[in-house]
């Protein structure tokens, strides 16, 4: 399974934010926008990830995230050159998918609730052919939004509808397989000039092949594309760091509980941004086991904590 992360975009709901610089770069809370969806992939056990951002970025996400060795995964960034729509990271990713499956998550999608990585994993492994999630929202007319009939089977998709036919938004996470690609080539663009994720959806539908699973109301999902939606996204990301004492979407804490990297790397990470509460918690997971001095030692002696560690 291969992963992409879509964080191009205009940004404009944004402005004057985003006049000078990519939207998942900005910080929800106390990290940058795109460590929420990299969390998600990461927890989905997905190691290959393409990050598709734009021309003038692409460099930033480099600078940030590197090759991934940091967090024990493989990062392949590409750049998109137009804004042409969703679709389009299918077409642009071509290569990098081969025959795989692969699931995407834009850039601004933050998913969060007890059990969504047993849900997402599930998922992943149960997939056939296209599975989206489905989100009861208060106004479904800004989403796409899909209907049911009575056995919860998926009927219809619209994009943004007038009226909608039912509360339900279909996120921003999807998995497909590999003959995503040509039938995004297939695409045309919509009236207002892009290619439609709806409209991608919607031919997997036709096929009978669209799974639509629920997320259902103890989880939160939010985007973080307008200066309220990011605000209150903030605060969530706040408020639930402070009650429960963890994080979410650390990456290193994931890489670690994930054995990608070592206690040692995760105690080393902390220390070179040890005057930030994010450099403090990655030492505290650290040293669950351990104690500093002990980190100190192997620091000076690296060979002590070879069988260990690495
Ligand atoms: P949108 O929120 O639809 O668009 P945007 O990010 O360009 O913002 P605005 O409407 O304020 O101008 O995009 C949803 C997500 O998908 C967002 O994370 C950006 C990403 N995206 C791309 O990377 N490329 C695209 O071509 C499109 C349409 C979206």
């Amino acid at each position: 399974m291969k992963g992409i992360i879509l964080a191009g975009g205009s940004g404009t709901r944004l402005s004057p934010s985003t006049d000078s610089i990519n939207k998942h770069l900005l910080a929800v809370f106390d990290k940058p926008m795109i460590y929420y969806p990299l969390s998600v992939l990461m927890l989905g056990g997905i190691r290959d990830i393409l990050i598709i951002s734009t021309p003038e970025d692409k460099p930033r996400f480099e600078a940030l995230l590197g090759d991934g060795s940091a967090y024990g995964i493989n990062l392949t960034h590409m750049e998109q050159a137009e804004p042409n729509g969703i679709p389009e990271a299918f077409i642009l990713g071509e290569d990098f998918i081969g025959d795989d499956d692969v699931a995407l998550i834009l850039g601004d999608n933050i998913f969060y609730g007890q059990g969504f990585t047993t849900l997402f994993r599930r998922a992943l492994e149960n997939h056939r052919y296209a599975t989206v999630f489905g989100y009861r929202v208060k106004d479904p007319e800004r989403f796409g939004v899909v209907e049911f009939d009575h056995r919860q089977k998926a009927v219809s998709l619209e994009e943004k509808p007038a009226d909608p036919k039912s509360d339900f938004a279909v996120t921003g996470l999807y998995i497909f397989d590999s003959r995503v690609v040509n039938i995004a080539k297939q695409l045309t663009p919509s009236e207002r000039g892009e290619l439609e994720i709806t409209d991608l959806n919607n031919q997997y539908l036709k096929r009978d092949q669209l799974d639509v699973q629920l997320l259902g109301r103890g989880f939160a999902w939010m985007d973080a594309g307008t200066h309220e939606s990011l605000f209150e996204a903030a605060e969530f990301v706040k408020i639930t760091q402070q009650r429960q004492g963890f994080k979410l979407a650390c990456l290193e804490e994931i890489s670690y509980y994930m054995g990608y990297i070592s206690q040692h790397a995760l105690f080393k990470k902390g220390k070179t941004m040890e005057k930030t509460d994010y450099g403090r918690y990655l030492i505290e997971i650290a040293k669950r086991k351990h104690t500093e001095q002990y980190w100190e030692e192997i620091d000076r002696n690296p060979m002590l904590g070879m069988v260990e560690n690495e």
